[in-house]
């Protein structure tokens, strides 16, 4: 019988040489040869865009946050009274200091916009429907635990953002029924944010930015058994669909990480300060209330949802469930056509979304009231029709676009 052709993996090659050093060790234990059958040999479709450059950004820029921190935490103190000055320390007295926690600060924010760019190239390529549904979900875990981890992170200088952004959030668990004073008591750490949670919250942070770690060692475990989706959307069928990952995917990498490096770099070096909060230069004060609470922008739109409605709870539900409908995405879009090029109205319906998605983070900046409040729920309303009615009726009504026969054929090598 042949094998058929599996995305990823060539049918099996023959053992190994086993030479010199390296053919000991693989003898004993065959991490080169895995490694060589994941990196060098694993077959990608030949199709792929500037877009799946983002995983590879985004497992480097992890590394760089874990070991920038880790040299932080060496030299921050987790309690009230010195926690901002200990950051102080870091920036002013360190050497280098300043750069580490540049580094860490600029880091945090890109990462944070590759994660969403990573996200949209899943929804638009359809990279979540069979049979990479677990790819799909161990990649919202992540998501979520990355939140977390920037969230308790921002609180760590303990500036006056940091504080007042703690005390909304805990306010907001408050605001759940019954169980919420509890809730908010167990995340205060007492009946004030003080040092208990400060402490609490600065072990949650390491601790979750780990975990991350193994986490992503599964999503990747679950790309390398699935193998890339494309911009097509249509699985490989002959091996002229597919080239080796390297040198053809290796050199691409390098290519995107380095533009990427150049960005980070410009915002390094020229503007430290774009993306930070100058409200968060100033030492906590739980007795003076900032005119504007605001979060980092990447939280802006999940804000805006929180405010579009006039409910504490309501708001809580609202923002935890525009991330929830993303875990079902898989099974609400049941459309056989994976990417968005070939649909038109999941297409337009994805703009839709997109925009949404911008104007409920306007909505934060600006607070929901008046015509802002009218604009985020009509924005959150049309988040929410669009992955609960949109795309399910789509996968029955859409007269999709036909599909090429293959990936080669499609680039003029049938
Ligand atoms: C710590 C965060 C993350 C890291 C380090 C990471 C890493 C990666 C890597 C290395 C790949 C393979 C290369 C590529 O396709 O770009 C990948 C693929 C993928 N990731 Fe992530 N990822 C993360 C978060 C997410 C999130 C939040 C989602 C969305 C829910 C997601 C969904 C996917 C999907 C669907 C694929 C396969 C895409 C395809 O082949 O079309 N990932 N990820």
């Amino acid at each position: 019988m042949t094998q058929p052709i599996t995305p990823g993996h060539q049918p099996a090659p023959p053992a190994p040489e086993s030479t010199g050093l390296s053919g000991w060790i693989d003898q004993r234990l065959p991490i080169i040869s895995a490694f060589k059958a994941e990196y060098i040999h694993f077959r990608m479709p030949r199709n792929l865009n500037g877009l799946w450059n983002f995983g590879a950004i985004l497992t480097i820029v992890l590394l760089l946050m874990l070991a920038t921190g880790t040299f932080l935490a060496m030299h921050y103190t987790p309690t009230t009274a010195e926690a901002f000055l200990s950051v102080e320390a870091i920036d002013r007295q360190l050497a280098g200091g300043w750069l580490l926690r540049a580094i860490h600060m600029v880091g945090a924010n890109l990462f944070l916009a590759a994660l969403y760019v990573h996200l949209f190239r899943g929804l638009y390529y359809g990279s979540y429907k069979a049979p990479r549904e677990l790819l799909w979900l161990t990649g919202l875990l992540l998501l979520v635990m990355v939140m977390a981890t920037a969230f308790a992170g921002y609180i760590l200088p303990w500036g006056q953002m940091s504080y007042w952004g703690a005390d909304v959030i805990s306010k907001a668990v408050g605001a759940v029924p019954v169980i919420g004073g509890t809730l908010e008591h167990i995340l205060a750490g007492g009946e004030a944010l003080g040092d208990i949670f400060l402490h609490r919250f600065f072990v949650l942070h390491f601790i979750l930015a780990f975990l991350v770690v193994g986490v992503v060692g599964l999503h990747v475990a679950a790309v390398h058994v699935s193998g890339s989706n494309n911009p097509l959307g249509i699985e490989p069928k002959t091996p002229k669909d597919t080239v080796p990952f390297h040198p053809y995917f290796t050199s691409k990498d390098l290519f995107g990480l380095v533009l990427f490096a150049l960005i980070f770099a410009l915002l390094l070096f020229f503007w430290p300060g774009l993306l930070m909060e100058a409200d968060n230069y100033a030492p906590a004060d739980p007795m003076h209330t900032p005119a504007d609470i605001e979060p980092e922008w990447y939280f802006l739109p999940f804000y805006g949802m929180l405010q579009s409605i006039p409910s504490k709870f309501g708001g809580l539900l609202a923002a935890a469930g525009s991330l929830l409908v993303l875990f079902a995405l898989p099974w609400l879009d049941r459309s056989p056509v994976r990417s968005a090029r070939f649909r038109p109205l999941c297409r337009v319906g994805l703009i839709g979304l997109v925009v949404s998605f911008v104007l409920l983070g306007l909505v934060g900046e600006h607070h929901a009231a008046g015509g802002w409040m009218l604009l985020g729920r009509a924005a959150l309303l049309y988040y929410y029709c669009y992955f609960l009615v949109l795309l399910p009726l789509a996968s029955r009504i859409e007269k999709t676009r036909p599909l090429p026969a293959s990936i080669a054929a499609a680039q003029g090598e049938g």
